[in-house]
């Protein structure tokens, strides 16, 4: 991480885990954990049920823990049955959402063009997407791993402005370290996020591009924070399975100040 010039994030996906009642005892516990870490921001992405949950418990911690959505909707609103718009989650509470989730590009058939109009609406309605982008197994051996995450960021931030950028966040997340317990090394993941930020940089200039966090997400917990997070372009990390437990959290937020 580079805090020169952009911001570190530590964001945990708790997926579709957790109940409304657990919340507070969560954020209680987080709280008696966490040592005031300025160096950080720190964001948790709730199921949307839990939103209201989360932004009441988190609303006076001494570190300040953002709300985020995990999904949303392209639309704005309309007949739509059992989505939520964009507008519904700024309004709930929530300041970012995480857009383009392998997950839902595997189980829910995401595409990068529906990726893209969710990121508009999102920053339409004053959301910070955190936008994923990452290989399978398959695709990392066939050695198109650099072409298919230019494809995902170029598709994924068509149209959006310059002056935008600084409000997005680019999680690169190898499909083949989700939930699997195998992190991609540092070097693996430093050298597709300074990709990332040459295919920024040829989009909208060298400073933009130095402005924006990037996040490595995959199996990352408190033993190999601190080594991934010392890589130059990787500033932040969307944590999944050991975002659960404020204990293993803590230990990545930890990572994130050393
Ligand atoms: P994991 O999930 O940390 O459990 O691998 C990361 C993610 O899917 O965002």
């Amino acid at each position: 991480m580079d805090t020169r010039y952009r911001k570190t994030v530590i964001a945990g996906n708790w997926k579709m885990n957790m109940l409304p009642s657990e919340v507070r005892p969560y954020a209680e516990r987080l709280r008696a954990l966490a040592p005031a870490n300025r160096a950080c921001d720190i964001v948790l992405c709730v199921p949307h049920v839990l939103i209201p949950a989360a932004v009441a418990a988190f609303r006076d911690s001494r570190n300040r823990v953002f709300v985020g959505a995990q999904n949303l909707n392209e639309h704005p609103s309309g007949a739509f049955t059992g989505e939520v718009s964009a507008a519904m989650l700024a309004d709930a509470g929530a300041t970012y959402v995480i857009i383009g989730h392998s997950e839902r590009r595997t189980y829910f058939r995401e595409m990068d063009a529906i990726v893209n109009e969710k990121v508009s609406a999102a920053l339409g309605a004053g959301l910070r997407p955190i936008i994923c982008v990452g290989e399978t197994l398959a695709q990392r051996e066939l050695g198109i791993t650099d072409d298919l995450i230019t494809l995902q960021v170029k598709t994924a931030l068509s149209g959006v402005p310059a002056d935008k950028m600084r409000r997005i966040i680019i999680a690169y997340e190898p499909v083949w370290a989700i939930g699997t317990g195998k992190t991609a090394t540092a070097e693996q993941a430093e050298e597709v996020c300074s990709h990332i930020r040459a295919v920024l940089r040829s989009l909208y200039g060298a400073r933009t591009a130095r402005a924006v966090t990037i996040q490595y997400g995959g199996s990352m917990n408190g033993g190999n924070a601190a080594e991934l997070l010392s890589m130059p372009d990787i500033d932040g990390g969307l944590i999944g399975g050991a975002s659960l437990t404020p204990e293993k959290f803590i230990e990545v937020i930890a990572a994130a100040g050393e």
